[in-house]
């Protein structure tokens, strides 16, 4: 029943509010302000963390108020909410009031300690505005240890609507066993001039976002481009006018004279270049789920630049879910067109592999870190309810849009359409050069599109690992607009060179010369993990390096989509104006 009920929450994100009266943001005299307690956890780690009264803190006095429903894209994200148990009441000021006591016994006590040496820290929600706190101070010497115990609310209103809150804790006592401590909280409002549009401006950070060297970042992808484009433009006019030069004067000859001519080069495989490569049930799930990533990218990018999302928690996973299973038929259409046009007759397994290749990935990756959550009790832990929606949606939705998208695509683009006839039998390989060897070319051409948007990673990762929101979406269009050109400009020429080099093994060749961009970020994000942020233990650890692994893999198929699309059309049309005989 919860299952289906998350379904239903998860399809009426557009439509409703899964929310109570927090919905509207406004508030008439007096009326109750909810203090939700969500998530505590170490300061470093920014995803450990654990349901606030994990810790033995002890609730105020209100009675339980309704129940909280959250969002499929807040559960996910280990979002946590709990009344607080604190009368806030909007525009009411309340004096320094004790709420609730608890006693230190030695359990407590130890896990007290343990949260403040560990830096811990909170975050709660008033009107969706989030707060953080610090749970304690560790005394000089390293020895004693102190719980702040007095929270202090100064609530910015704008007309009736809230649109600041401060907190500062004040009041500390040391922790020691027997002893007992007071908790206390103080409200006060205050008129503020901030527009409850701009109410979040404050947890942006310009200073950092919008830096010099974000912007030099841009400016250097950019010139990179140019200088790209212009080289492959003139290396490929310059070469294919003197290789088309070459083979018409060869046609000239008569048939003996260019049996002992000196034939060489991309044309002498035009027979081959258009065979299927190998696996192509992989190949063609790839390509399938690569065109849809580019498209969710680009929808989740260019609603994130218009909604401001991350005014709202979750809604960027809830909406990026739904993205790709509403994009699901591109998947099968790309993927079992290019499957059929190879001649596959297995369209059935293809879907299936296409249908679940990316998701598949996630839950596994997701199912092994959910493991070590569980263990931890961390709120990350994501519900068996939660797995079961997750789990129907991909069934009942993903699948049979990629079915309907796999029958279109085979019935019309299935035909093949290359402008060369495959011969019967494979052409043997001649040696080459070690540096034209696809093992070779294949890392090398993921050194410049990594150039491209290594610096724009150091923004996303430190906003994803850190406390700090990513907002400057127009920043990640570009780079992802100039990352997509580098990587066509790359495999255009490593096609090029293999091709010339009368190997034909084309296609595996520039999907993943392209997709190697992603080997180098997870790269960088290993060096990042280990001189950019003080994380660590199991769970942080591991959580970082499976979600940076999908991270990796997710832009992996991008990249290498991409590029094998641009060389499939620049391999479609020197071959088309060739003249076969
Ligand atoms: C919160 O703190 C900021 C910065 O110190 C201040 O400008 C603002 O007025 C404070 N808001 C309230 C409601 O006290």
């Amino acid at each position: 029943m919860r299952n289906a009920l998350h379904l239903l929450a998860f399809f009426s994100l557009f439509v409703l509010s899964t929310r109570g009266d927090e919905h509207t943001h406004t508030y008439t005299e007096l009326e109750e302000v909810v203090l939700w307690m969500n998530t505590v956890g170490p300061y470093h780690n920014r995803q450990e963390t654990y349901a606030y009264f994990s810790l033995p803190f002890c609730v105020g006095p209100k009675e339980e108020i309704s129940h909280y429903h959250e969002t499929l894209g807040e559960a996910l994200q280990g979002v946590e909410l709990e009344f607080s148990g604190l009368d806030i009441d909007f525009k009411g000021d309340i004096s320094k009031t004790e709420y609730c006591e608890i006693d230190l016994n030695e359990e407590r006590l130890h896990t007290f300690i343990y949260a403040v040496k560990n830096h811990y820290w909170y975050q709660m929600y008033i009107d969706d505005l989030p707060i953080w706190g610090i749970v304690g101070e560790i005394g000089e010497g390293q020895e004693n240890f102190y719980l702040w115990t007095h929270k202090k609310f100064d609530i910015g209103y704008n007309g009736n609507r809230i649109v600041d809150v401060n907190l500062t804790s004040e009041a500390k006592a040391e922790l020691k066993a027997g002893t007992k401590i007071k908790f206390t909280y103080e409200v006060n409002w205050k008129p503020s001039t901030v527009s409850f549009e701009d109410r979040f401006n404050k947890y942006l950070d310009p200073n950092f976002f919008q830096h010099r060297i974000h912007w030099f970042s841009i400016f250097n992808s950019f010139m990179m481009v140019i200088f790209l484009v212009g080289l492959v433009f003139m290396i490929l006019m310059r070469t294919l006018r003197k290789d088309y030069a070459r083979y018409s004067k060869d046609e000239e000859m008569d048939d003996m004279e260019r049996d002992l001519g000196d034939e060489y080069g991309w044309k002498q495989i035009h027979g081959d270049v258009f065979r299927s490569p190998a696996h192509p049930l992989l190949f063609s799930a790839l390509i399938g789920t690569g065109h849809q990533l580019f498209v969710v990218a680009l929808l989740v990018i260019g609603l994130a630049i218009v909604g401001e999302l991350y005014t709202e928690r979750g809604s960027m996973v809830s909406i990026g879910i739904f993205i790709y299973a509403a994009t699901s038929p591109l998947n099968g259409y790309f993927g079992g067109s290019l499957y059929a046009r190879m001649g596959g007759r297995r369209w059935i397994r293809q879907m299936l592999v296409s249908a679940f290749l990316l998701p598949g990935l996630v839950c596994t990756t997701a199912f092994f870190i959910n493991f070590i959550a569980l263990y931890y009790h961390a709120s990350r832990a994501i519900s068996f309810t939660i797995m079961l929606s997750v789990l129907s949606l991909c069934t009942f939705v993903i699948l049979p849009l990629t079915l309907v998208g796999t029958v279109l695509g085979r019935n019309l683009a299935g035909q093949p359409n290359s402008p060369c006839r495959v011969n019967a039998v494979p052409r043997p390989i001649p040696e080459k050069k070690w540096f034209m060897e696809p093992w070779v070319i294949v890392p090398l051409g993921g050194v410049l599109p990594f150039g491209s948007i290594f610096i724009e990673m150091y923004f996303i990762f430190t906003s994803f690992w850190a406390y700090k929101i990513y907002y400057v979406y127009g920043f990640m269009l570009l780079v992802v607009l100039l990352l997509l050109v580098v990587v066509v400009c790359v495999t255009i020429v490593a096609a090029y060179f293999l091709l010339n080099a009368e190997d034909y093994r084309w296609q595996w060749t520039s999907f993943l010369a392209a997709a190697s961009t992603a080997g180098y970020v997870y790269l960088y994000a290993t060096y990042y993990f280990f001189f950019k942020t003080k994380m660590y233990g199991l769970f942080q650890t591991s959580f970082y390096f499976g979600y940076m692994a999908l991270f990796s893999a997710a832009l992996g198929l991008l990249c290498g989509t991409v590029g094998y699309v641009g060389s499939k059309h620049f391999v479609n049309r020197i071959y088309s104006t060739v003249k076969i005989d």
